[in-house]
């Protein structure tokens, strides 16, 4: 059940205020019945109709993209930048759910679905994304402890985040790790390496959630499956 003003709303016909207009206005029916009281919930499967004209709900859809580096993840560039849009050829409006950078790859979910896009994004859900990265330099066990136990910096504070598979490439100038961290805030692993003295040098997002981009090669996307939905909002609503 979801409240009327919402699902009016959600249907694109107004914005939540004049659709709470329109019901105290007794525009508003559910299954042959005017409501005009504001608090009324209603199912999306019910004959919800405006000036008795039914409403169309759109269907939520969820996509996982594989998001090539030197692509921004926005749908379009002001600055004229490849886009992802230039991969995504699909019916539906859809939106990113957070940002990768311009130079960052891999999975990228896109919805239009904005109540799970903020289940997926908002820091008190704890989502996790797990990324690879390579570093400049070569990162002692114990440098990268701040980080797993919470980075403070003049600007922010970042949640704990988990580092394993620590690595040095054959010619010991690089490091390459994989890192699980539970918010999205800007340019995060970037900035949390370069605080401890280390630059990203590449950077691919493996996991969000329960979904990577496992068989999908770069610009290639897919539907989410039902079960990975219900699982990335069992884990945002369960939090950690
Ligand atoms: N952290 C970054 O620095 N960049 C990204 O694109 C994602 C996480």
């Amino acid at each position: 059940m979801e409240r009327l003003q919402k699902i009016i709303q959600r249907a694109g016909i107004a914005s939540r205020r004049k659709a709470e207009d329109m019901i105290t206005e007794g525009r508003v029916s559910v299954n042959g019945k005017i409501i005009t009281e504001l608090g009324s919930k209603a199912n999306p499967g019910d004959d919800i109709r405006v000036d008795g004209e039914p409403i169309e709900i759109e269907n939520k859809v969820y996509y996982v993209m594989n998001k090539p580096k030197n692509v921004v993840s926005t749908l379009d560039d002001p600055k004229g930048r490849p886009a992802i849009v230039d991969y995504f050829h699909i019916k539906q409006r859809v939106f990113p759910v957070g940002r990768l950078d311009f130079d960052t790859s891999g999975v990228l979910l896109l919805t239009n679905d904005g109540d799970f896009a903020h289940h997926m994004t908002h820091p008190k859900f704890e989502m996790e994304k797990e990324y690879h990265v390579k570093l400049t330099g070569l990162l002692r066990k114990d440098e990268s402890k701040p980080i797993e136990y919470g980075l403070n910096t003049p600007d922010t504070t970042y949640q704990p985040a988990t580092v394993s598979h620590v690595r040095y490439d054959k010619s010991k100038t690089h490091t390459y790790l994989d890192i699980v961290i539970t918010e999205g805030q800007y340019h995060q692993i970037k900035r949390m390496f370069s605080e401890i003295g280390h630059e990203v040098v590449r950077l691919k997002r493996k996991r969000f959630g329960v979904v990577t981009i496992d068989g999908l090669s770069e610009g290639q996307y897919r539907r989410m499956k039902p079960h990975e939905v219900k699982q990335m909002w069992n884990l945002a609503k369960n939090g950690r």
